[in-house]
């Protein structure tokens, strides 16, 4: 991320925001904030503006410099705090959606980030004023047409806050209790930390600044903030490389699925038949797995490259698709690598180096277009460490990918030598 301006600085999530960003240090070159009070965190690259009047802030924003193109809103009061929803509704809507505004028309920033609340869509979302007042920013902010928004709607935001909401300690403890009690789904579904909240917010920027994100207005759910903001691992297994019982080989001629894939999530996946024969793939968790993909494309394909088998990236997924509720184990791989036309009928073998995360069921398509999504980037780095790759395609690599671009010919000739 280049400059970056953080707006509730010095409340509890935007305060996390800003420790987030200053501690990871390739993830932005400034990093300035407009608040009432200075913030708590200190940084080399931090500019911190205090200016107590808020009707200030937008024209001061504009006038930021370098230009932030990344925006973090994190902004809200409390109606006790504000004294009464009118001024609430001042800080909370009013002020969010002047800013927001500064950003796009005056500042040209390309991605906002706001932090709303669960339930700010529904049937009984649009008669509360509290949510009346989010979704009413979030619908600015998708209406500005921003090059990238992101809006988190994370549930009660667990934390201690240095002011305490009016039965905010008590809803916090009840909702912490549920994680002791009956797992930490329970808890994840009802609130989430501050501190998760925020990590979630920084990497979304970030996937967002990759391109990489599955929708321009991409809203975050709870689930999903826990996933992109909990520490799930960004990176699987040791730098040496896979470790037993990888590498799993498998390989077949890609048949075709629902079609799903390409049409619904935008992310197509070619299918091998599932040869519950081969005794790994039966006893194998259902579950997202990752690896590397060789292809045999025909010569009158628009990618084809010169030889048999070419090395790809991939991720794949072994299992039912809850979401789906297929009722058929499928093997679904997604190389990450963009095709010109499909390879349906194409052989294709797959080298499983290792295992992401179980398959889950989602309440939205754009959930598990998320989860995928950040598949693929666990993907692509734990396999673009020397130990993983193939040196074909990372210089020094030491993955021993032999067989993967083994030549069908040659294949043949061992099988005929083998039955000889
Ligand atoms: C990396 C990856 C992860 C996936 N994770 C899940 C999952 O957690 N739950 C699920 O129901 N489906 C999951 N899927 C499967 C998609 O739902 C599947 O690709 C979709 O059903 C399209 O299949 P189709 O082309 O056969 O219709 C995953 C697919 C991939 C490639």
């Amino acid at each position: 991320m280049s400059a970056t301006a953080v707006f509730g600085s010095t409340g509890l999530v935007g305060s996390q925001i800003l420790s987030t960003l200053l501690s990871t240090p390739k993830n932005t070159t400034t990093i300035q904030t407009i608040s009432r009070r200075a913030p708590s965190s200190s940084g080399a690259k931090l500019q911190a503006t205090i200016e107590p009047d808020t009707s200030l802030w937008a024209s001061k924003l504009a006038a930021l410099s370098p230009a932030p193109s990344t925006v973090f809103s994190a902004l809200g009061t409390t109606r006790q705090a504000a004294g009464g929803i009118a001024n609430q509704w001042k800080i909370d809507h009013d002020l969010n959606v002047e800013l927001a505004k500064a950003a796009k028309r005056q500042v040209g920033t390309r991605t906002f980030v706001f932090i709303s609340s669960a339930g700010s869509s529904g049937v009984i979302a649009n008669r509360l004023p509290y949510t009346q007042m989010k979704q009413g920013v979030e619908k600015a902010i998708e209406d500005l047409g921003f090059e990238q928004s992101i809006i988190l709607r994370p549930g009660l935001i667990l934390g201690d806050r240095e002011v305490p909401h009016q039965g905010g300690p008590l809803l916090i403890g009840v909702v912490r209790a549920l994680g002791r009690w009956i797992g930490q789904g329970a808890q994840d579904r009802w609130g989430q930390e501050a501190d998760v909240i925020a990590r979630a917010a920084v990497h979304a920027a970030r996937i967002a600044e990759e391109g990489k994100a599955p929708a321009k207005h991409w809203v975050l759910e709870c689930a999903d903030i826990v996933r992109l903001g909990r520490n799930e691992p960004t990176i699987i297994g040791p730098a040496t490389g896979p470790e037993p019982p990888y590498p799993y080989r498998m390989e077949g001629k890609v048949i075709s699925g629902f079609g799903r894939g390409s049409k619904e999530l935008g992310i197509p996946t070619a299918n091998l038949p599932v040869d519950e024969s081969v005794s790994w793939i039966s006893d194998i968790p259902s579950g997202v797995y990752f690896g590397w993909a060789s292809l045999a494309l025909p010569s009158s394909h628009p990618d084809f490259l010169g030889h048999q088998f070419e090395l790809y990236p991939m991720v794949m997924s072994i299992g039912y698709n809850p979401f789906y509720k297929n009722t058929v184990r499928s093997a679904e791989v997604h190389v990450l690598q963009k095709f010109k036309a499909d390879f349906y009928g194409c052989q294709m073998r797959l080298l499983i180096t290792g295992f992401i995360r179980e398959e889950k069921d989602y309440n939205g398509l754009e959930a598990l277009i998320a989860d995928i999504e950040f598949d693929c980037e666990v993907a692509r780095r734990s396999l673009q460490r020397v130990g993983w790759a193939p040196n074909e395609k990372v210089e020094g690599g030491k993955l021993d990918y032999g067989w993967l671009l083994r030549r069908l010919d040659e294949e043949e000739e061992q099988e005929g030598e083998k039955k000889a």
